[in-house]
């Protein structure tokens, strides 16, 4: 049975139960069919969405001001350093002050605790669009990738190789919801927040779904049905790079570690990639991979969380 979303933030994927998120879901494989058939399809008419941006985006920006003007909405890009935010505000007014103009707020910044302090100070739903520690609507077009290209999610297995990273987390909770098995391979340095990896395994407990982290890519890929990677050095990350690199070098993925997984395993990555560095050109751009595919549903799955919400 649908729940009623509105008014509800996505400000990272803990606070959204395993009902909740297939109900993101499912919106999305319809409202991706209407735009498929040219439905036009126009909940968000006379709504605005301001989206605040600290970090650069190509997808980010671009599917929810697109996906804003599909459901027949507006979207306002703001970047912070325009803002009075890059001059003292606080977020909690900007927050305060935003709710009275708009109907939601996305923002993509560093600290997750700033995307908490702007939904305490709001009225109007906070949508993450990436943080240090999380970046839930990219895993939720991942998720439904996953169930596109295998027609269920629970009792898969995805293996993350590489930097322990936002990504890493928001997969390890979205995938321990809906029942689906993460193993991350990262080396002694860069492995995911043990306490999120902790949350996360105790999501997946009673699914029989397993969460887990391991030295060796290799060990992690054995009966993987999806292999994800994304980028070694994270935003904000630069001061770390030449150190990162070298510990990651044998963290890439190839053909080979593809032929080590599940025959008919898929290649995932949230881009934007860097071939040669955390993935083989051949795999990126071979036929097991689905990175298009993936990208396209940033507009879907937000399109489907815009409606919900909002
Ligand atoms: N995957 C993703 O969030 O891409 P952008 O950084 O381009 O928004
Ligand atoms: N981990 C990457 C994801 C980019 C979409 C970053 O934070 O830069």
């Amino acid at each position: 049975m649908a729940v009623n979303l509105k008014g509800k933030d996505m400000l990272t994927l803990r606070d959204w139960s395993t009902e909740e998120i297939w109900q993101v879901l499912k919106t999305a494989e319809q409202l991706k069919m209407f735009r498929k058939i040219g439905h036009v399809y126009q909940p968000l008419q006379g709504k605005a969405l301001a989206m605040i941006f600290t970090k650069p985006s190509t997808r980010t920006r671009v599917s929810f001001e697109a996906g804003m003007f599909q459901l027949g909405g507006h979207a306002l890009y703001l970047s912070a350093n325009d803002l009075q935010l890059g001059r003292g505000e606080t977020i909690e007014d900007t927050g305060r002050v935003l709710s009275r103009y708009v109907d939601g707020i996305m923002i993509r910044t560093y600290k997750q605790a700033d995307v908490e302090r702007l939904a305490a100070g709001a009225t109007i739903p906070v949508i993450n669009g990436l943080t240090d520690d999380y970046h839930p609507c990219q895993v939720l077009a991942d998720l439904l990738t996953i169930y596109e290209k295998f027609g269920r999610i629970a009792g898969l297995k995805m293996a993350y190789i590489g930097d322990g990273n936002n990504m890493t987390h928001s997969l390890m909770i979205g995938g321990a919801k809906l029942g689906m098995s993460v193993v991350c391979a990262s080396p002694a340095g860069f492995t995911p927040s043990p306490a999120i990896v902790d949350y996360a395994k105790s999501l997946a407990a009673p699914s029989g779904a397993t969460v887990g982290v391991v030295a060796s890519a290799r060990d992690a890929v054995n009966g993987a049905d999806i292999i994800y990677t994304d980028v070694f050095v994270s935003m904000g990350q630069d001061a770390d790079r030449e150190q990162k690199l070298a510990a990651l070098a044998d963290y890439q993925v190839t053909p080979q570690l593809m032929a080590a997984a599940n025959p008919g395993a898929i290649f995932m990555h949230c881009l934007p990639a860097h071939r040669g560095e955390e993935v083989a050109a051949e795999v990126i751009d071979g036929p097991q991979s689905v990175v298009f595919d993936e990208a396209e549903n940033r507009l879907h799955a937000q399109n489907a969380l815009l409606s919900l919400v909002i």
